[in-house]
């Protein structure tokens, strides 16, 4: 009997996955020590329980002090840091799982409180007009401040940086968070990008960023490790507007992509109905994988019956799953064996500690 399609290898880029089932990113904020790093005890333990995904992404982890947004997420800006994720690398490889660490800038999606009262930064000076989750509960956003030159530059550095720490780390790659709504998404649209320098003013310029940062990762790492995500049809949440020239920006983004040897695309459904957003594409899978000759990755509400018949249908080659895997450490094998889902508690999505994080059954995992 042939295999269903999302339990079938897949070569990426020399990295031999068992399946096409990847663990979606999703931030947990159980990163509650001072130094914001990831412990064995806590993410060593969630990832390893997840292990038999073809491959897992982290949640998002800030590449510096100034790219973090959401209390208690880890980062990978410094040694303690790099530290903590070599002991979850470890956790996971030691059970043959293979792991990538989604890095972050929020950019306007932060709030002062985490930063000495300085407004945050992003292409212009525009409020997203949206809320900050800080350690005192869910804040308005504010006016972010115009990133001048040097601050491009040094954010630049600040991902390869990252980009090397991970290396460092031992993860199997990195997965660049160019999406939902975030630094490079703020660059990306023209209603949150009014600049009139190198990096605004037309699609290839508020693209530059994004390819700015690329570029100086694979100085630093294989740009065979490198991942990137996008979420071409966001519009209404966090912040993000579409408009004429946002779906142009993408297809002009993701064809550049076809110059590199990256790890794969990853790519997200529309998060909302957008069947009366003028602009919007809404079947995003369909839409790029034409466009993209690479490893297409795609996720958002997909279920085990979608999953199969995505790949089948030749729109993606993977499949990312985020809520299933909070409450389904055992995804993987509940798919093989046609075992039944648990569902997941959105209570406990981002509060510290094991509860709702380390004690979801693995029933289908003899
Ligand atoms: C609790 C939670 C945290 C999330 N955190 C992140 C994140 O850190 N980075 C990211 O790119 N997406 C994040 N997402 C979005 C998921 O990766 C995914 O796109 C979304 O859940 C839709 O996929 P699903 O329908 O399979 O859950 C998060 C989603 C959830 C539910």
């Amino acid at each position: 009997m042939n295999k269903q399609a999302l339990l079938q290898d897949y070569n990426l880029n020399g990295l031999k996955l068992p399946n096409r089932i990847a663990m979606a990113p999703m931030t947990r904020s159980r990163a509650t020590n001072p130094e914001k790093k990831a412990t064995a005890d806590l993410q060593g333990e969630y990832y390893k329980q997840r292990f038999s995904a073809g491959l897992l992404i982290t949640e998002g982890s800030q590449v510096s002090e100034e790219a973090v947004g959401y209390v208690n997420t880890p980062g990978i800006y410094f040694k303690e840091q790099v530290e903590g994720w070599k002991e979850v690398t470890q956790m996971v490889h030691e059970v043959n799982g293979r792991i990538f660490i989604q890095l972050w800038h929020v950019g306007r999606m932060s709030h002062p409180d985490f930063h000495n009262g300085k407004k945050p930064l992003s292409a212009s000076a525009i409020n997203p007009n949206s809320q900050s989750y800080t350690p005192d509960g869910f804040k308005d956003t504010v006016t972010p401040k115009e990133m001048s030159l040097e601050d491009i530059k040094r954010t630049i550095k600040d991902f390869a940086n990252a980009g090397k720490n991970a290396m460092d780390a031992g993860f199997d790659g990195v997965e660049i968070h160019s999406s939902n709504g975030y630094l490079f998404h703020q660059f990306f649209n023209a209603t949150s990008n009014t600049r009139e320098d190198e990096y605004g003013g037309s699609i290839e310029k508020r693209a530059k960023f994004l390819f700015d940062v690329i570029d100086a990762m694979k100085e630093v790492m294989p740009e065979q490790k490198i991942g990137l995500r996008l979420n071409p049809s966001l519009h209404g949440i966090f912040g993000m507007e579409m408009d004429e020239e946002t779906i142009p920006t993408f297809d002009y983004i993701v064809s550049k992509l076809n110059n590199y040897d990256l790890a794969y695309l990853h790519l997200s459904e529309p998060f909302n109905d957008v069947s009366e957003v003028p602009y919007a594409v809404e079947e995003i899978a369909k839409h790029y994988r034409p466009l993209y000759k690479g490893t297409l990755m795609i996720n958002a509400g997909f279920d085990q019956e979608k999953g199969n018949k995505v790949i089948e249908d030749g729109d993606a080659d993977l499949v990312a799953f985020g809520k299933p895997y909070i409450s389904n450490p055992d995804l993987v094998e509940r798919f093989e064996k046609g075992v039944e889902l648990s569902k997941w508690d959105e209570d406990t999505f981002y509060v510290p500690g094991k509860e709702g994080y380390l004690d979801y059954e693995t029933k289908a995992r003899t």
